[in-house]
């Protein structure tokens, strides 16, 4: 919305939420979320035409425009518990549009919900007119969390999708007229509303799907004495599969990728397409897999106990450039050592405050350190969970010198220079190729 705003000097943007701290912290010159380049955009737009508002009936009778962004997490109850989409915030907001609403405003859900979901939301804000009061689009969002600006203003496509007929046309054309502002013609893509949601959930899905399948050769690889990032590159060049989202690592964490596969999974098993389902699901077992072997092999080299060995953790976030731990694979690696009785040093640039609220209540020796340096001194092994550039830029000949010996270093991104780190004296252990050990 912000983007938009910033965009669009001349379309009043108002971002409205139930939660009132949040929207007092949007307001404050300490935005509640870090992401690249939005403090910037914020700052040009807000006041101007970007408010941040409680929600209230005037601020919904006011606009044409309603984007629905509320989240729609796993189910924590009941049927589909720890599969299907919560829709419940999703519905109430459906309801309290109806209540206060003018006909006539266009709904864009941007939150990304099992399909046909717009189609109920359709069903609930039109359930009392002959004629469709609130045309409802979906236009789901294809940004990733910490290029989300650069995404927003340079998107691989924007996805409209309306109902059939002259006021599902019309409405997408109004909105469609918001992204002409700095988009091409040809990045705006229309479908059906189904078709919108399915592909979201799909984009998800696939990208998953590729991240799983490099983890999974990257334990043959380590099997065979082959080198997953040699592999990644020869696959990678062929033009049909692309370089893109082919790296072996710890396996993928965010709020969305293991969601919507479970969305998916679901969904499947609804329908009776047992096979479909299993394939799906399997793309989220292999990445737990991942975590799970990584920890595995830490205890292994490290003589199978861990007790009371100081364990530096370098990342937490779920990926570099945000501080969100969402699904981070930072968390099931912590638990399970935590569960061999390392004491943990944990250190990430962003994340250290949700973190620690993530590991809150388990038993065990944690403790968060903002210098990375800090948290390697006297470490058994540093274990890089999250690639940020700063952890390629530490002098790893000091930390060598604070470490114990043997000094290991497991790199679950393969992010740091392995030769180098091994002359310095460290025993390295890479995802996806052979390890480096002194003997
Ligand atoms: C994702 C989609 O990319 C985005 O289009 C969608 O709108 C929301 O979900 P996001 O979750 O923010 O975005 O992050 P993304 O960059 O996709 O990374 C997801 C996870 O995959 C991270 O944990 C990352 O470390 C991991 N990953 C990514 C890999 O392990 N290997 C890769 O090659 C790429």
């Amino acid at each position: 919305m912000a983007v938009i705003a910033d965009q669009c000097p001349d379309v009043r943007v108002t971002v409205v939420d139930v939660n009132e701290a949040r929207i007092a912290q949007w307001r404050s010159a300490t935005l509640p979320v870090f992401e690249p380049g939005l403090d910037e955009v914020v700052a040009r737009a807000r006041g101007r035409n970007l408010f941040f508002e409680a929600i209230t009936p005037q601020v919904l009778a006011a606009a044409d425009v309603i984007f629905v962004c509320v989240n729609t997490p796993t189910k924590t109850f009941g049927e589909g518990k720890g599969m299907a989409a919560d829709l419940q915030y999703w519905e109430k907001s459906a309801r309290t549009i109806l209540q206060h609403a003018r006909k006539g405003t266009i709904v864009v859900e941007k939150s990304t919900v099992p399909v046909r979901t717009a189609e109920a939301m359709s069903r609930i804000l039109n359930a009392r007119a002959d004629d469709e009061d609130f045309p409802v689009l979906s236009n789901p969002e294809f940004l990733a969390e910490g290029t989300a600006v650069r995404d927003l203003l340079q998107p691989e496509r924007v996805l409209i999708g309306s109902r059939p007929g002259p006021a599902g046309d019309a409405a997408a054309q109004a909105l469609a007229a918001i992204y002409r502002r700095w988009l091409p013609e040809e990045k705006i893509l229309f479908t059906s509303v189904w078709s919108a949601e399915l592909s979201k959930l799909s984009a998800n899905a696939m990208l998953a799907q590729r991240i799983s399948s490099i983890n999974a050769l990257s334990e043959l690889c380590e099997r065979t004495g082959a080198d997953v990032q040699e592999v990644s590159q020869v696959i990678g060049s062929d033009r049909r599969i692309g370089p893109l989202f082919l790296q072996a690592g710890v396996g993928f964490g965010g709020s969305c990728f293991r969601k919507d596969l479970l969305n998916i999974v679901y969904m499947c098993g609804q329908l009776g397409l047992h096979e479909v389902a299993a394939y799906w699901k399997q793309v989220v077992d292999i990445n737990d897999h991942q975590v799970a072997r990584f920890t595995r092999d830490i205890l292994a080299h490290l003589f199978n106990t861990v007790v009371g060995k100081r364990m530096a953790i370098f990342g937490f976030a779920f990926k570099p450039e945000t501080d969100d731990t969402r699904d981070s694979p930072a968390i099931a690696i912590c638990r399970r050592l935590l569960e061999e009785r390392a004491e943990l040093a944990i250190t990430d640039p962003r994340a250290l405050d949700n973190a620690a609220r993530d590991l809150a209540g388990l038993p065990g020796s944690i403790h968060f350190e903002p210098d990375p340096y800090a948290a390697a001194r006297g470490a058994h092994a540093v274990v890089l969970v999250t690639d940020w550039p700063q952890f390629r830029a530490l002098d790893y000949a000091r930390i060598f010198a604070d470490a114990q010996r043997p000094a290991f270093v497991f790199d679950g991104r393969n992010a740091l220079d392995h030769r180098g780190l091994f002359e310095l004296g460290f025993n390295v252990v890479p995802m996806g190729k052979p390890p480096l050990l002194h003997r």
